[in-house]
Formats: structure tokens, C-alpha cells, sequence
């Protein structure tokens, strides 16, 4: 039976840039899959490549939703301990700004994102155009940092927010049902709103240094490949490293119906 389509635009874009990212896994790779309703769409996409190609991979998840997700689409997943490398990791961001530097972990997956990240030869970031702005920092800053004194760990970083210039910002404990959020470390989330972000490298430095902090959510330097969909289906395709844009159509209607998952 023929599937009827009804996406959102925002799903459009976002399927549009994971069709274009699983180009890059070729047979035999390991592959680092994403967080969030973006990364969601880009596994749909390597199952059915999985299916349609007959190739062969092994799959490293960064968070439980997602490991779940794998498995319910027959993506075989290991551990980054088992292959201690990857060939390539796709996953998507909150912001991007024009220098390829990265706010992430708005699905709380963000410790575990930047480890994939460093152990990966190339990283794919995929995200529909709203996500790329001027400059970082409208969408919170997510800082993880362990249960045991965070409120010590918070102060620690308000230090450093008033040392380093910023006026105004805002700090929320990340909620879930009331109850602090817990991460898949069993950790809690500072959501830094700082309306902008100046020096995002001198920040993230800073924030890693504090007692109780195990990671924060600015990505420096990692984005190798950055994949921007449209509503229309457009993809826009940004190699950093040779400052190439190029540009692609994709069907996305036809894609969506022809899923197998
Ligand atoms: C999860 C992340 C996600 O990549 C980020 O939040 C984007 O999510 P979405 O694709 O749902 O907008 O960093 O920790």
C-alpha cells in the first residue's frame, strides 16, 4: 500500500538534508548516528539504503532514543569501545553559525555527541535552514554537569558569565515532569540563555574547567560537512575546509513514499 504524504515542511527540510548525508556511508563503514527529530529522519533514510543497497555497517548511537530507534529499523548498532573509530558520524545541531561552530544538545544528548564527534573521521551536521544563523546563541546554551553539588557547579559558572562580559543571561535547571532532567549519564542541564555567544571557544573552555561540568554544548571545529535542507526540498551542501557550497533537489514526496520502515 502506498503511503500518503503529509509532512510538515519543517520534515521536508530535514528529510531532504538526511537523504543527501547517507550518500557518504559507503559498505563497511562505522557509522555515528545523531540525536533528535533530524537525526530520526536520517535513520530512516540508512535503513532503507541498508535494505536497498545490501551494504554493510556497524552503527554507534549516541543515546538510548536513539539506539531504540536503530534497532526498531533493523540498524545493526556496537559500541564505541568495540570499534574505537568511525568512518563517519551524521547528526544534526541547534544552531549554526557561519563559521561551522555548533550549539547542541537540545535532545540532552550532548556528552555523548562530542565523543562520537572526536572519534569520527568526518562529522555530517544535517539540519533544515532555520538553524543556521549569524551568530550562536539565541537557542540555550546546554551545560551537563554531575548531580552532586550542581548548584555549586552553577555558581562557578556565573562567575564565568560575568567575568567574560555577559549581561542578562538566564540559567534553568533542564526540567523533565517537574523533576530535574536526567541525561543518559545520569547527569543534570544548565540551559545558559545568553541571546549571543562572542567567543564561543574561549566559552566553551572556560565552562569545561569548572568543577561538576563534564560538557557543554559548543561544537568548535567539528562540523565537516554541513547539509542544509529547505522546505522545497533543496539541499544546500557546505564543505567548510574548501569553503564550497553546492547546491541539490530532492524529492522528498517520492522518498517518503517509497520508505520501507
Ligand atoms: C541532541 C542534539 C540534536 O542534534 C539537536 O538538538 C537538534 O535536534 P533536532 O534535529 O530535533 O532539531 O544536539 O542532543
Amino acid at each position: 500500500m502506498e503511503k500518503s504524504v503529509n509532512l510538515k515542511d519543517i520534515d521536508r527540510a530535514k528529510l531532504a538534508a538526511a537523504t543527501i548525508a547517507v550518500e557518504y556511508v559507503k559498505d563497511g563503514m562505522n557509522v555515528g548516528l545523531g540525536t533528535g527529530s533530524t537525526a530520526a529522519w536520517m535513520i530512516k533514510c540508512l535503513a532503507d539504503k541498508i535494505y536497498n543497497e545490501g551494504i554493510s555497517i556497524k552503527a554507534v548511537p549516541t543515546s538510548n532514543q536513539t539506539a531504540k530507534l536503530a534497532l526498531e529499523h533493523q540498524i545493526p548498532i556496537t559500541t564505541l569501545d568495540e570499534v574505537k573509530f568511525l568512518d563517519i558520524t551524521i547528526d544534526g545541531t541547534d544552531e549554526c553559525d557561519e563559521n561551522y561552530n555548533l550549539i547542541k544538545g537540545g535532545g540532552a544528548a550532548l556528552l555523548h555527541e562530542k565523543i562520537v564527534a572526536a572519534a569520527s573521521k568526518k562529522v555530517i551536521i544535517i539540519a533544515d535552514q532555520f538553524k543556521y544563523v549569524d551568530t550562536l546563541g539565541s537557542f540555550p546554551l546546554p551545560v551537563e554537569l554531575i548531580k552532586f553539588g550542581w548548584s555549586s557547579s552553577k555558581d562557578c559558572v556565573v562567575s564565568i558569565l560575568n567575568k567574560l562580559g555577559y549581561k542578562s543571561y538566564q540559567i534553568n535547571l533542564r526540567m523533565n515532569d517537574n523533576v530535574p532532567l536526567k541525561t543518559d549519564e545520569k547527569n543534570f542541564i544548565l540551559d545558559l540563555e545568553l541571546a549571543e555567544i562572542s567567543e564561543p571557544l574561549l566559552l566553551s573552555r572556560e565552562l569545561n574547567l569548572v568543577p561538576g561540568v563534564v560538557e557543554n554544548g559548543l561544537f568548535i571545529n567539528s562540523c565537516d560537512l554541513l547539509i542544509l535542507g529547505e522546505n522545497a526540498g533543496k539541499v544546500s551542501v557546505h564543505e567548510p575546509s574548501r569553503n564550497l557550497v553546492s547546491s541539490r533537489d530532492v524529492d522528498v514526496d517520492r522518498i517518503f513514499r517509497e520508505f520501507k520502515y
